[in-house]
């Protein structure tokens, strides 16, 4: 069985304010190549959806493809590239992926089909009022915030995007396309380490974290 990593790099980084994130340097290593390094050990082939114009930084064991105005574009795009049976498929703007998360989402992804990274909210939760004020609170219990990777068998995903694509169903991660068509998601314990970096405020995290965990 053959597995592949599917990388969505083609963001713009509008809230970064950098340019491309995933060309996005932390103490002189992109979040790009920080996730390719992470996953490449474990899995047959990488391969990149990069902005259109852009190409892989040289020494990447990773492909390319032209990523879609969308993530969920730019994620299919990935799932045509490859004939795996599984993939796995992680946001370049998460660069830190400890091994424990990646060996248990691999274990998990067999039970189903279908298996995410999440971690089990640790603030309280409200909706705002119309004023913009303090409107409904949502109690936390059972409510898990979804990170990347996610696991999956090609075929169901790549078959659950296109049926998106039919309906004009939008949604920020792959998870989300299988769940609603009925198939069980595991749930995966994550780590606060998988944070996505998307504001400058999360740059300097980033930067913090690296500095612990280089080397
Ligand atoms: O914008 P956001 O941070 O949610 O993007 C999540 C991931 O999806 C990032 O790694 C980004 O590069 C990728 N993406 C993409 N194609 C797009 C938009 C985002 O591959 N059109």
């Amino acid at each position: 069985k053959r597995t592949a990593a599917l990388i969505p790099a083609a963001g713009s980084g509008t809230r970064l304010g950098l340019g491309p994130k995933a060309f996005v340097e932390v103490r002189g290593k992109s979040l790009l190549a920080r996730s390719v390094a992470a996953l490449a050990p474990y899995v047959n082939e990488v391969i990149v959806a990069l902005p259109e114009g852009l190409e892989l930084p040289p020494g990447l064991p990773a492909r390319a493809v032209v990523g879609g105005d969308t993530r969920q574009e730019s994620v299919r795009r990935l799932l045509e590239a490859t004939d795996a049976d599984t993939v796995l498929v992680h946001d370049a703007a998460r660069p830190f992926l400890p091994e424990h998360v990646l060996l248990a989402l691999l274990e998990a992804v067999p039970e189903t089909g279908a298996a995410t990274v999440a971690l089990p909210v640790a603030d309280t939760l409200v909706r705002q009022s119309a004023a913009g004020d303090w409107g409904e609170l949502t109690p936390r219990e059972g409510l898990w915030a979804v990170q990347t990777p996610q696991g999956f068998d090609r075929a169901a995903l790549l078959d659950a995007h296109r049926q998106a694509a039919r309906d004009g169903f939008a949604a920020t991660d792959d998870a989300g396309l299988l769940a609603r068509l009925g198939v069980r998601v595991r749930l995966v314990p994550g780590d606060a380490r998988l944070f996505k970096v998307t504001t400058p405020g999360d740059l300097a995290l980033a930067q913090a974290l690296a500095r612990t965990l280089d080397e």
